[in-house]
């Protein structure tokens, strides 16, 4: 693919951190470069504690840990999201409930989300698709009546807000990753951000296998053991000292693929107005981290033919997630509500390539490719 849909993007501090890890002959968890990690995670965002984990699925199995849900107890997930977000709940026996996205956006539409509380509900994951925030305003006025916690699944959320928070502090944890697609990676990584400090003892522990062996290295305790039920959920420092290259260079990462979003929206406008496609809205309590650009195409067979025109022009476009509530998995267990919004955008929605590298001349060859598909509107 001459223009792949994404190529991660390599800062140039990375080997030399890494030499250095090797170095300090220190490469399990929780060693300087995760301790530097943390501390950059917890300044960008501006409040809470960040802790390191080895992907944002583990930051969210740690959160499921957390809010101690349990066999029976209810958690509400939009369907048209990553497995994780709503997998990490399943494995601890809770019973998903699904709830549709925005007519106008894939996040979760949480004027639906009240009608799906019951007596056994403890959690609302928030997924902060693309990086642009939910509505939290009212998801939080939910979560204080009817006393439940809030996840925000923030995979995509870096350096991304919600009326001036960023985003991963607003509800009681967060839940980052630095897979490889993302805008800041480690390749496999993640961090699980504790907002309600009264977390934080135990989120140690939770990273820690269930012991409080953190406790144990501060000098807190003379000894360590088994005190809760964790997981392994911590990194090594080689994903530590690789990750610490890109955070530090977040500022140009992110000045880059705005540019770059910019430039697929204007090439693109035209198109919406024409109502051949739905492009990303930003809706105005929220900041826009070009984590990603899509588009929303009128039918599934329309989908198929521009993503197969682009490859054929050698632009590596792809489409994702799959409804989870019509999943194989889950289907069987879905209450039978329709979800139409979220199977639109699994059949309609269309991810352009985006990475920092990309070049400004591909992505006016994109969106000429694109409006040539739909029969050549004007720029
Ligand atoms: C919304 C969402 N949640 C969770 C994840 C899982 O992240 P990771 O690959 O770091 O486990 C992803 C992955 O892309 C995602 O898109």
């Amino acid at each position: 693919m001459a223009v792949p849909f994404n190529r991660p993007y390599l800062t140039g501090h990375e080997a030399q951190y890494l030499e250095k890890a090797l170095a300090n002959r220190k490469l399990a968890g929780d060693g300087t470069f995760t301790k530097q990690c943390q501390a950059k995670l917890e300044s960008l965002l501006g409040s809470g504690r960040a802790f390191l984990t080895t992907s944002c699925t583990d930051a969210l199995e740690a959160a499921a840990l957390l809010c101690d849900v349990g066999p029976g107890d209810e958690v509400i997930v939009p369907s048209y999201t990553f497995v994780s977000s709503a997998n990490a709940f399943a494995l601890r026996g809770a019973n998903i409930r699904f709830v549709d996205s925005l007519p106008d956006h894939p996040n979760l539409d949480h004027s639906k989300v009240e009608e799906l509380i019951t007596e056994r509900t403890r959690v609302i994951v928030a997924v902060h698709y693309a990086g642009v925030a939910c509505e939290m305003d009212s998801l939080c006025a939910l979560a204080d009546r009817h006393n439940l916690k809030i996840v925000e699944d923030a995979a995509q959320g870096i350096a991304s807000s919600y009326r001036g928070k960023s985003l991963g502090t607003i509800g009681d944890l967060g839940a980052f990753s630095y897979h490889e697609t993302k805008n800041v990676i480690a390749g496999e990584g993640g961090s699980l951000h504790v907002n309600d400090l009264r977390l934080v003892e135990q989120a140690e522990i939770v990273r820690e296998k269930g012991t409080n062996r953190s406790a144990f290295f501060r000098g807190d305790v003379d000894k360590y053991g088994w005190v809760a039920v964790g997981s392994s959920f911590l990194p090594s420092e080689l994903t530590a000292a690789f990750l610490l290259a890109q955070l530090e260079n977040i500022d140009r990462i992110q000045r880059r693929r705005l540019h770059l979003w910019n430039a697929y929206d204007a090439g693109l406008a035209a198109l919406a107005k024409r109502g051949d496609v739905q492009l990303p809205t930003i809706p105005n309590y929220a900041s826009n981290n070009a984590h990603m650009y899509f588009l929303v195409c009128d039918s599934l067979d329309t989908r198929t033919r521009l993503i197969a025109r682009l490859r054929e022009r050698g632009f590596g476009a792809v489409f994702h997630y799959q409804s989870l509530h019509a999943s194989r998995y889950f289907k069987d267990k879905h209450d039978g509500r329709p979800l139409p919004n979220a199977d639109r955008y699994t059949d309609c929605l269309v991810r352009l390539p985006m990475f920092y590298e990309l070049e400004d001349a591909d992505v006016e060859r994109i969106c000429d490719t694109v409006r040539g598909f739909f029969g050549g509107a004007r720029v």
